[in-house]
C-alpha cells in the first residue's frame, strides 16, 4: 500500500476511564481512520467498540473494533493507558512495582508487532511508567513519549485565565517536571502576549497548589480523573498524525537539561511525526532550576528503588 493511501491507526490499551474517554474524544474528533480497543478485561473493549459503532451514523467513517495485540502492527501511535489501583495495606512502591510489571507484559506484546510507531504513555506514575517502557523497548526515546505536564499545564492555564477574564488558550505559561507533587510551576517565563502577568503572590500560590492538587480533588469527588487527560492525549496524538510541530509539555528523556539527566520529566518539546523532534532549552531561573533538580531526584530515588 502506498504512503498516500495509508490509513492511521491508534491503539488503546486499557480502556478504563481515561482510555475509553480518550477514544471517544479522538472518535468525535475524527483524528484516525481505524482505533483499536484492547483490554484485560475483554468484554470491557468489546462493550465500548460496539456502544461507539453505533454512534458512527452521527460521525463519520472510523473503524472502530476490539482487538488484540497483532492490530498494534499496523499502529502509528499505542497509547497505554492501563494500571492497576492500589489494594489495601499496599504500599506506593509495592504499587508501582506491579504496574511495571503490567508494563512490561504488555510492552512485550506491543514489540512482537510494532517496530516503527509511537508509544504514548498515560498510566501512572506517569514518567517513571515512560522511563521503564522506554528502557524495555530499547525504541529511541523520541518514539516513547509520556503524557507529562501537559495536563497540569493545562489545568494552571485554565486557573489563570479564569483570575484574569482571559482566555486561557491565550495564556502562556507552563508546569515542568514531574506529573505530581514535585511538579513546579515556570512563573519567570508565564505572559499574556508577551506582557507580565498582574497577579499577586498570594494569587499565584493559590493557583499553583489548585494546579499542582486538581487530581486529588477530582478524584475525592468522583473518583478519577477522564476528560482533561483524554483531551491532552488527543492533542498529542494530534501534534503526531498531523506532522504539526507542535510545542506540548510532554514527559521525554532529558540529557544535561540544566544538569538534569537520564530520567524522564515534562517539558516543553516539539512533537511530530517523529515523536519529540527536539526538547527545547527554556531559560528558567536560579530558583526554578533548583526545583527542577529536586523534581528529578525524587524520580531518580524512586527508580533506584524499585530497581533494586
Ligand atoms: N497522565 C495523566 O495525566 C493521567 C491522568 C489521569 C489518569 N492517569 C492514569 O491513567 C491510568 C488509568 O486510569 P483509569 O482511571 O482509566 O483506570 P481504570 O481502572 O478505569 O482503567 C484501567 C484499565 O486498565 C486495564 N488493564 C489492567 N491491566 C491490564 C493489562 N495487563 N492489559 C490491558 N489492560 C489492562 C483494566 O482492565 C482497566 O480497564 C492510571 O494509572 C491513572 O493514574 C493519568
Amino acid at each position: 500500500m502506498s504512503s498516500a493511501l495509508k490509513k492511521t491507526r491508534v491503539v488503546i490499551i486499557g480502556v478504563g476511564a481515561v482510555g475509553s474517554t480518550t477514544a471517544y474524544t479522538l472518535l468525535l474528533r475524527s483524528r484516525v481512520d481505524e482505533l483499536v480497543l484492547i483490554d484485560a478485561n475483554k468484554n470491557k473493549a468489546i462493550g465500548d467498540a460496539l456502544d461507539m459503532n453505533h454512534g458512527l451514523p452521527f460521525l463519520g467513517k472510523t473503524k472502530v473494533w476490539a482487538g488484540s495485540y497483532e492490530d498494534c502492527s499496523d499502529a502509528d501511535i499505542i497509547v497505554i493507558t492501563a494500571g492497576v489501583a492500589q489494594r489495601s495495606g499496599e504500599s506506593r512502591i509495592e504499587l508501582l512495582k506491579r504496574n511495571i510489571a503490567i508494563y512490561e507484559s504488555i510492552t512485550d506484546e506491543v514489540l512482537k508487532y510494532n517496530k516503527a510507531g509511537i508509544l504514548l504513555i498515560a498510566s501512572n506514575p506517569v514518567d517513571i511508567m515512560s522511563y521503564f517502557t522506554w528502557k524495555k523497548s530499547s525504541w529511541p526515546f523520541q518514539r516513547v513519549i509520556g503524557s507529562g505536564t501537559l495536563l497540569d499545564s493545562a489545568r494552571f492555564r485554565y486557573l489563570i485565565g479564569d483570575k484574569l477574564a482571559i482566555d486561557s488558550r491565550s495564556i502562556h505559561a507552563h508546569i515542568i517536571g514531574e506529573h505530581g507533587d514535585s511538579e513546579l510551576p515556570l512563573w519567570s517565563l508565564a505572559n499574556i502576549a508577551g506582557t507580565e502577568l498582574t497577579l499577586s503572590e498570594e494569587d499565584k500560590q493559590k493557583i499553583f497548589t489548585s494546579t499542582r492538587d486538581a487530581a486529588y480533588k477530582i478524584i475525592e469527588a468522583k473518583g478519577a480523573t477522564y476528560y482533561a487527560i483524554a483531551l491532552a492525549l488527543d492533542r498529542i496524538c494530534t501534534a503526531i498524525l498531523k506532522n504539526e510541530a507542535a510545542v506540548l509539555n510532554v514527559s521525554t528523556l532529558l540529557t544535561n537539561y540544566h544538569g538534569v539527566s537520564d530520567v524522564y520529566l515534562g517539558v516543553p518539546c516539539v512533537v511530530d511525526r517523529s515523536g519529540v523532534r527536539e526538547v527545547l532549552n527554556l531559560k528558567i531561573n536560579e530558583d526554578e532550576k533548583q526545583l527542577l533538580h529536586l523534581s528529578a531526584d525524587k524520580l531518580k530515588g524512586l527508580i533506584r528503588s524499585i530497581s533494586m
